[in-house]
């Protein structure tokens, strides 16, 4: 069903690599901030060459919520709790730039994607005092951080509401329009784009990016795939998650302009329209990677909500997105790794905000030019005292994913054994084996993932294979959809 962005239509179709390409830049990603990137840097001059896995704009980015703001998801208290007043201004001073960057970037290349400036909601439904005590600390440190914040007791179309804090002046975009907007402006401005051309081998030493169909030999690298791809150090740093959405079709004015964070109920509500069409948008769920439930019924869960809240009962839209939780609430923005690598990650549920930040904080980098951010965001910081209890916490529980995932494997005579429409991991004459039973027949691979061998685990709700270690993420036939793997899950069976 994809995600309600995809109402938009690809007016462009970019070739995969074929042969030898030579770039001053290299881009593995292109989604918002790798086409952000590829723009900035094309419009200075260098050659840069984008390689995206599929298609522009088809991962985190158009499976987004659409939402700009210069708070941040989890509260800006989140982050003044562990880095105090000062840098909390910061991030919300760096963040409302790029928002800012964004619309200018509309303005000036004539992208149609339909942003428009709204508030945030913080919305409260029910009496919890913890929340309650959390509303009244996120305004105060809003204010504090420069925010046009207040409180209010009423959401236009929104029924049951107790209270909630209201920021002026944040954005909604259609995230993937936007994307293949800045994708055409990049190209027009000299940048080679490059679609289906997965990157299967990185080899910083010699500048050189290997795809199926042919190489890129550049000076410098950039990631900008969500969470860096091949073996990065940062990914220890980062907890992925899984969140869903969906798209009801709705009638005009249904609720009010916005983005409604419902803390009580863990999700979030806007509205979408394009082309006279109007739809409402939940999204929430959120879980651990490889954690998924098994009942697969996380996409009802938010129609139901929708249904409880509104008039709406078509719902044409389903989709899921991925998110990478960085240790200590910030992202990593900059070199990492190799002296000519360069990663833009750890965005929380934040990205569409950080990643044109990410964008202009590298391109400067790339040029030698100062970046008012860069410090703040390094990749290569060093912050023990506040990573070391979100890193325990991961690292913990990629091993016991490491050993536990292992035991308890149920022995299968026959593959056929697993019911219709379910994945199972199972051992079959000997080997563990990821088994899919599905419209197409069985579809078995290995279940351990080439990225650093934890065990793959099932997504009912997403038909996927997903890997609680570090976000890697597979089809039914191994393919990889996201995450640091580079190769696929290798094939079961007779070879
Ligand atoms: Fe790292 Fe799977 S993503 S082991």
């Amino acid at each position: 069903m994809g995600a309600v962005w995809n109402v938009v239509k690809r007016v462009q179709s970019n070739v995969s690599l074929q042969g030898r390409c030579d770039a001053d830049v290299a881009i593995v990603g292109g989604g918002i901030t790798g086409t952000t990137l590829a723009l900035l840097l094309a419009q200075a001059g260098q050659r840069v060459a984008l390689l995206e896995a599929e298609r522009i704009g088809c991962g985190a980015t158009g499976h987004s919520t659409g939402n700009l703001y210069a708070t941040v998801s989890l509260k800006l208290g989140t982050i003044r709790r562990k880095w105090g007043d000062e840098v909390t201004r910061e991030v919300a001073n760096a963040r409302r730039t790029a928002v800012d960057f964004v619309q200018q970037t509309v303005d000036r290349f004539a992208i149609d994607c339909q942003l428009q400036r709204c508030p945030v909601h913080f919305a409260l439904t029910g009496s919890d005092t913890a929340l309650e005590q959390s509303l009244d600390y996120e305004l105060e440190t809003s204010r504090l951080a420069g925010l046009d914040a207040a409180k209010v007791d009423a959401i236009p179309g929104l029924s049951g509401l107790r209270r909630a804090l209201r920021i002026e002046q944040q954005a909604q975009f259609n995230p993937l329009a936007f994307t293949l907007g800045v994708a055409q402006a990049a190209q027009q401005a000299g940048a080679q784009l490059f679609e289906n051309s997965p990157v299967r081998d990185i080899d910083a030493g010699r500048g050189v990016l290997v795809t199926d169909g042919g190489e890129v030999h550049a000076g410098q690298i950039v990631h900008a795939t969500h969470t860096p791809k091949g073996i990065n150090l940062l990914q220890t740093a980062m907890e992925p998650y899984l969140e869903y959405g969906v798209a009801a079709v709705a009638a005009p004015g249904m609720l009010g302009p916005g983005i409604h964070w419902l803390l009580d109920a863990s999700c979030s509500l806007r509205t979408y329209e394009a082309s006279g069409q109007h739809w409402i948008v939940a999204v929430g769920g959120k879980h651990k990677t490889g954690e998924a439930p098994a009942n697969g019924q996380t996409h009802q869960r938010l129609r139901e909500l929708l249904t409880r809240h509104f008039n709406v009962s078509d719902f044409p839209y389903a989709w899921s997105a991925q998110q990478f939780h960085p240790a200590d609430e910030l992202p990593y923005i900059g070199g990492a790794g190799h002296a000519n690598v360069y990663v833009a990650t750890g965005f929380a549920a934040d990205g569409l905000t950080w990643g044109p930040l990410a964008a202009n904080i590298i391109a400067d980098q790339l040029q030698g030019v100062a970046s008012d951010w860069a410090e703040r965001f390094a990749a290569r910081r060093f912050t023990p005292a506040k990573s070391a209890g979100n890193w325990m916490k991961e690292n913990i529980a990629v091993a016991r994913h490491m050993v536990g995932d292992r035991l308890g494997i149920e022995k299968v005579a026959t593959l056929e054994q697993v019911p219709a429409g379910a994945g199972r991991i199972v051992e079959y004459q000997g080997e563990n084996v990821a088994v899919y039973n599905g419209a197409a027949g069985i579809q078995a691979v290995s279940p351990v993932c080439p990225h650093l061998k934890c065990l793959v685990q099932w997504n009912a709700a997403d038909t996927t294979w997903d890997c609680p270690c570090h976000g890697s993420r597979f089809r039914p036939d191994g393919s990889v959809i996201e995450g640091p793997a580079l190769l696929p899950l290798a094939p079961f069976g007779p070879s």
